[in-house]
């Protein structure tokens, strides 16, 4: 069972109405959302869906995240939208926030890997939304990097490593937000996050009160992709203190956050924000990360950020990393 080769790499374009007849043929695509780039076919079709496993090469135990645009078309994907999911969905969609919902029977087992709830969202991407209010069907997409790789931010990303698997990426330039969305479900009322992402737990509290938050498990069935191994680097990855020593600099690079390690040179490190912004820590993680496991290097080190905002969920996916 061998994956779709196309002759030539996936096209790169701006072109929504190509995206529109690719996915409406049933085929499968990289798009754009304001978190990361997607790999993205008809959730109503189970063949595409089973088209998205086999490229990523993901198990089909691990539920796929359900793309629509707008809490009007979310409706007719669940069987119910209970108060607080409801308020969350008002207050912070179209954005970097998927909700795990009831699911109606229109939406196929495949895509949730037979459980009862769907993950759902509305990308907050002028593309994309342009793209879901074309198509008279969601979108079911993972991530668009293959399993247990970095996340992809651009459409190049999508393109070097899946591009002989698919035949288009829209493009919709650099991914604002940088890393995945925030996932939350409902235990007897309660929010709880079950993954860090785009949207802060802080945010989230200020509508809905404190909220659990599940830490992952590798043998977790509530949260089945959570997955330590996740958004790891193909070289090893060691979380250091920022000024820790480093036993063999000479082929070690960096990820700092504003500073420099004093060990290494200059050309074998990255920062992600000199003057300590969160929001662009996050939107360059994933490229920096790739960037640097490129680099002729035998380990990567690299330092957490201070833990709050979106430095939780950077922390996290730095942690996954070192997993
Ligand atoms: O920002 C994002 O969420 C990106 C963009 C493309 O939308 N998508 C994304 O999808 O990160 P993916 O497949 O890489 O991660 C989705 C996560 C997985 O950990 C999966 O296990 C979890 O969501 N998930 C999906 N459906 C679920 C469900 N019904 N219950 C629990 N977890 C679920
Ligand atoms: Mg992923």
């Amino acid at each position: 069972m061998g994956l779709r080769k196309y002759r030539k790499l996936a096209t790169i374009s701006t072109n929504i109405q190509k995206a529109v007849e690719l996915l409406t043929q049933g085929q499968v695509i990289g798009f754009p959302t304001e978190t990361v780039y997607g790999l993205a076919g008809n959730a109503l079709d189970t063949k595409a869906v089973a088209q998205i496993f086999q490229v990523k090469n993901r198990p089909t135990f691990d539920p796929l995240i359900v793309h629509t645009s707008s809490i009007g078309r979310i409706e007719s994907y669940v069987d119910s939208l209970p108060h607080a999911a409801r308020k969350l969905a008002q207050t912070f969609m179209p954005g970097p926030l998927t909700l795990l919902l009831p699911k109606a029977t229109v939406i196929p087992d495949l895509v949730t890997a037979g459980l009862h709830t769907v993950a759902i969202r509305v990308p907050k991407h002028p593309q994309a939304l342009a793209l879901l209010e074309a198509l008279p069907f969601p979108l079911a997409a993972p991530s668009a990097n293959p399993f247990g790789y970095i996340s992809p931010t651009t459409a190049q990303h999508v393109q070097q490593q899946l591009g002989m698997a698919i035949p288009y990426i829209l493009n919709g330039g650099a991914c604002e937000v940088g890393i995945e969305s925030t996932i939350i479900g409902f235990e007897a009322q309660q929010a709880v996050v079950y993954r860090k992402g785009g949207l802060a737990i802080e945010d989230i509290e200020a509508v809905v009160g404190s909220v659990l938050v599940q830490e992952h498990s590798t043998s977790n069935p509530k949260a089945p992709g959570m997955l330590k191994s996740h958004y790891a680097p193909r070289k090893p990855f060691v979380l250091i203190k920022p000024q820790q020593t480093i036993n063999n600099p000479e082929t070690a690079a960096y990820l700092g956050f504003d500073a420099f390690h004093p060990q290494l040179p200059q050309e074998n490190q990255l920062l992600l924000s000199p003057k300590r912004s969160l929001t662009e820590a996050a939107q360059n993680l994933f490229g920096y990360l790739r960037a640097l496991d490129s680099l002729l290097v035998s380990t990567i080190y690299g330092s957490l950020l201070p833990e709050q905002n979106i430095g939780r969920a950077i922390n996290d996916r730095l942690r996954r990393a070192g997993a």
